[in-house]
């Protein structure tokens, strides 16, 4: 009988602990600690910096995309929207960032006689956009 109630005490113990770290591991998700892309707080200012030089309405906005806003990057340009929710690998948005796009020019460009040419996307920049697609290209 004794032997019965250490084991309970003991499993008890355990399942509390196991609930308490998982729900520490869920919180961590929620802080967007790279886990939770944010459309506003991560990838707005990533198109800020690197293709809103060109692509926003008001400027060079080549093929017709304006990168400037959710409705306007989903809607996209002259091939049609750019992001497949969900999938990145079959994103032209992501398939012009890499060294042979479908069609054109690499992303972003290179303006060869200006000095202000934007920079490159570092690997983790791609990789954030990637999974904000692969998490649903979300408006969040
Ligand atoms: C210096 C100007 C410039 C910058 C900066 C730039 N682009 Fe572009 N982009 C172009 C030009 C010019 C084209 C049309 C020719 C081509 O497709 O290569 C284009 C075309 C595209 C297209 C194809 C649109 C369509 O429907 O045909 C995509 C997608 C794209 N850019 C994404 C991006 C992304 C994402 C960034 C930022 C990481 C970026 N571009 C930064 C100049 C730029």
């Amino acid at each position: 009988m004794r032997q019965f109630w250490i084991s309970a005490a003991l499993a008890i113990v355990l399942t509390v602990t196991l609930m308490a770290s998982g729900q520490e591991r869920q919180e961590k998700k929620g802080e967007g600690g790279g886990v939770t892309v944010s459309f506003k707080d991560d990838i707005t200012p990533l198109l800020k910096k690197h293709c809103l030089p060109c692509h926003a309405e008001e400027n060079f906005n080549p093929s017709e995309l304006s990168l400037d806003s959710y409705d306007n990057l989903m809607a996209g340009g002259k091939h049609g929207p750019p992001v497949v929710q969900g999938k990145a690998s079959e994103s032209l948005l992501i398939e012009k960032l890499g060294e042979e796009p479908p069609f054109g020019d690499r992303m972003p460009l290179i303006r060869k006689k200006n000095a202000g040419n934007p920079d490159k996307l570092t690997t983790e920049e791609i990789e954030m956009l990637q999974e904000w697609i692969n998490q649903g290209a979300k408006d969040n």
